[in-house]
């Protein structure tokens, strides 16, 4: 199952100015073949699509199309399911605005979301007057601390209702690297006849990923954090549920007839992209997934939880360090990814990676993660935690020094 890591690296042109890069959950270093794709867009076919008929925009139009079949497939689903979007947070919130949410219908969220899958909940609630509920866990059991924010399927029971029009919930939280059963949760969705998101912002990038399997009506993810660009992401959006949204934006490229009076919008995934879309970004997305796929996923998780599992077991070994999320028992369940979240008791969080950064070149990720409600329920404010997360490109020598220097920073 091991990945040949030397020969990756030399994909990864950042890397030779020697960083140690573990802050991979916020955004993902970009390999040649990505940026041969952008560049060769600006090159070789720099024209707009679906608009002209000149060999050139003709040329642009089938990869950019190509590009929406190349990613959709990678999750198993088809072109006519899946919108690019700028990111995540467009997504989601692409969803909230086009639902028709109404003052009586009730979402739900669970305690790990990410802003993105925060705020525009919140914002229904503030305008609209939904009911929002969060799911927190019901019960800590025995033997269990507060820290490891555990979540189960059955924590849901009570809140997805028949009031309940969306559970828009995380895949695996940024802040912890827990996973949700989702696909346990879509049962009871079912049940409620209750809408499914799945923010799989922090999944997509690092596990084979089956939205059908799974479940969701709605899947949001963003490319900059699986090897693609900035500015281009994906929503898949359940076919028999495109017609009867609204989208976040309408223009151009997007109607099929205008008068003065009104507009019919075309029936496909166009109507959602309205305006000129990250033409390059569609291409470099669709090689970041070329790209993934040519390794294998099953071979990017197993090498990403081999290095979780060894920071967890390390970590654990110092008194004075404190672990937030499942332990490294939760990889064998499938509840965890690689990303680690923790704290070197009375050191703040940002000095741990400044340090990690001015004496190795280390780059880790500390604060809130973009999780405020989560840290305050951690206790732990803004300060929040020291974040590492490993990608496919981090070497167990890699790991090795970051270790080095937090045995190093908890000793003094
Ligand atoms: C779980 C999760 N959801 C949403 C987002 C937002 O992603 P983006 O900033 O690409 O929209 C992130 C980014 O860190 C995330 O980790």
């Amino acid at each position: 199952m091991n990945m040949n890591i030397k020969e990756i690296r030399e994909d990864f042109p950042i890397l030779d100015s020697g960083i140690i890069y573990m802050d991979s959950a916020a955004t993902s270093l970009t390999p040649e073949p990505v940026l041969d794709a952008v560049l060769d867009y600006y090159r070789n076919y720099n024209a707009n699509v679906g608009r002209g008929v000149y060999k050139l925009t003709q040329i642009a139009s089938q990869k950019y199309e190509d590009a929406h079949k190349t990613v959709a497939k990678f999750i198993g689903t088809t072109s006519n399911e899946l919108i690019f979007t700028k990111n995540t947070t467009e997504g989601i919130n692409t969803v909230a605005s086009g639902i028709g949410l109404k003052k009586e219908d009730k979402v739900v969220v669970s305690l790990w979301e990410h802003h993105s899958n925060l705020l525009p909940w919140i914002r229904a609630k503030k305008t609209l007057g939904i009911d929002l509920e969060v799911v927190k866990p019901n019960a800590i059991s025995e033997g269990e601390a507060k820290t490891q924010c555990a979540l189960e399927t059955s924590d849901f029971v009570d809140a997805i209702d028949k009031k309940t029009k969306i559970v828009a919930i995380t895949h695996v939280s940024n802040a912890l690297g827990s996973i949700l059963p989702v696909k346990e949760i879509s049962k009871l969705c079912a049940e409620s006849n209750a809408l499914l998101l799945v923010d799989a912002a922090q999944s997509v990038p690092h596990m084979k990923i089956d939205v059908r399997d799974m479940g969701c009506d709605f899947l949001a993810f963003s490319g900059h954090k699986m090897l693609g660009p900035t500015g281009i992401g994906g929503l898949v959006i359940k076919e028999e549920l495109m017609d009867e949204m609204e989208p976040l934006t309408v223009g151009g490229g997007a109607v099929e007839d205008v008068s003065f009076a009104d507009y019919r919008l075309k029936q496909s995934y166009e109507k959602f992209e309205s305006g000129t879309p990250n033409i390059a970004g569609a291409m470099g997305l669709s090689a970041a997934v070329e790209y993934l796929e040519g390794i294998g996923m099953e071979k990017v998780r197993a090498w990403e939880e081999k290095q979780g599992k060894r920071i967890i077991e390390e970590l654990r070994e110092l008194d004075n360090v404190e672990i937030y999320g499942y332990g490294s028992e939760a990889f064998e369940r499938g509840q965890r990814i690689g990303v680690v979240s923790f704290n070197v008791k009375g050191v703040n969080p940002i000095e741990v990676a400044s340090r990690l950064d001015t004496e190795a070149s280390i780059t880790v990720r500390s604060g809130h993660h973009c999780c405020i409600p989560l840290m305050n329920y951690l206790g732990l404010g803004a300060e929040g935690t020291v974040r590492s997360s490993v990608y496919l490109y981090n070497t167990e020598a890699e790991v090795e020094t970051f270790l080095e220097l937090i045995r190093k920073i908890s000793n003094s």
